[in-house]
């Protein structure tokens, strides 16, 4: 279950000193090669031998909304991935390669030791549903399923920047604008990933589809 994934995942910043194998690279590379797109919007993702944990991915992006919301939803599939195979991870925004907008730094955990950063950033406590959805929250055993996983997902200093909508015909998704910058369009694109993997579960078609004012609607059939 995917729900489980999401649950274990959270931001490493310590890592141990330790190379992929030749079988981990060959399988994240085949996993980014595939990765469902948002906008039909293939992203060239490159695992490198950054100098932070064992590598970092990226993908050049133009720093435009809706390239930064396909980022989002593309890079937070490879983290779940990433998750699946016992891999630490955490998206870094202060990481640029090759005009992409963050990167994600993979590796081995080091167990047991904070970073300032861990403290910043509240130790990954989230939003309760209440806060984050517009109307009544519902009663669907899957939609509250599919909810709690967009509610934990990661998000830019732990912002959870985002909104839920359930509607008749699908559960709308948007964004908050962010002082900071853009970092709100990868948020998005992230919540958007969890949103359509959870429903995935439940559901034998999904899609994602562009609404009025910048929202997107979560389709499940
Ligand atoms: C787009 C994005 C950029 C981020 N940039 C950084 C960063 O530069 N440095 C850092 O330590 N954490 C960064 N994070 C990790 C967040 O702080 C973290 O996801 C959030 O605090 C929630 O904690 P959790 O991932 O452990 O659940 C980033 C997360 C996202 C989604």
């Amino acid at each position: 279950m995917i729900i489980e994934t999401i649950r274990i995942r959270h931001s490493t910043r310590k890592f141990l000193p330790y190379n992929l194998s030749e079988d981990e690279k060959k399988h994240i590379k085949e996993f980014m090669a595939g990765v469902s797109s948002l906008h039909s919007r293939h992203l060239e993702w490159i695992l490198t031998d950054h100098n932070k944990g064992s590598g970092v991915i990226y993908a050049p992006c133009p720093d435009k909304s809706s390239c930064l919301v396909e980022y989002g939803f593309q890079g937070e599939q490879i983290v779940l991935e990433l998750t699946k195979m016992n891999l630490a991870t955490c998206w870094n925004a202060s990481i640029k390669i090759n005009a992409a907008p963050a990167g994600i730094v993979v590796g081995k955990e080091e167990t047991g030791k904070l970073s300032l950063n861990d403290l910043l950033t509240g130790m990954g406590k989230r939003k309760e549903l209440p806060a984050l959805v517009e109307g009544p929250i519902p009663q669907d055993e899957k939609l509250l399923q599919i909810l709690e996983a967009c509610r934990l997902a990661p998000s830019a200093m732990n912002r959870q920047p985002w909104k839920f909508s359930v509607q008749k015909d699908g559960l709308y998704i948007w964004t908050k604008s962010d002082l900071l910058g853009n970092h709100h369009w990868l948020d998005l694109g992230i919540v958007l990933a969890h949103a359509f993997l959870a429903a995935k579960e439940f559901f034998k078609n999904v899609s994602i589809e562009k609404a009025a004012g910048e929202k997107y609607r979560l389709i499940m059939r």
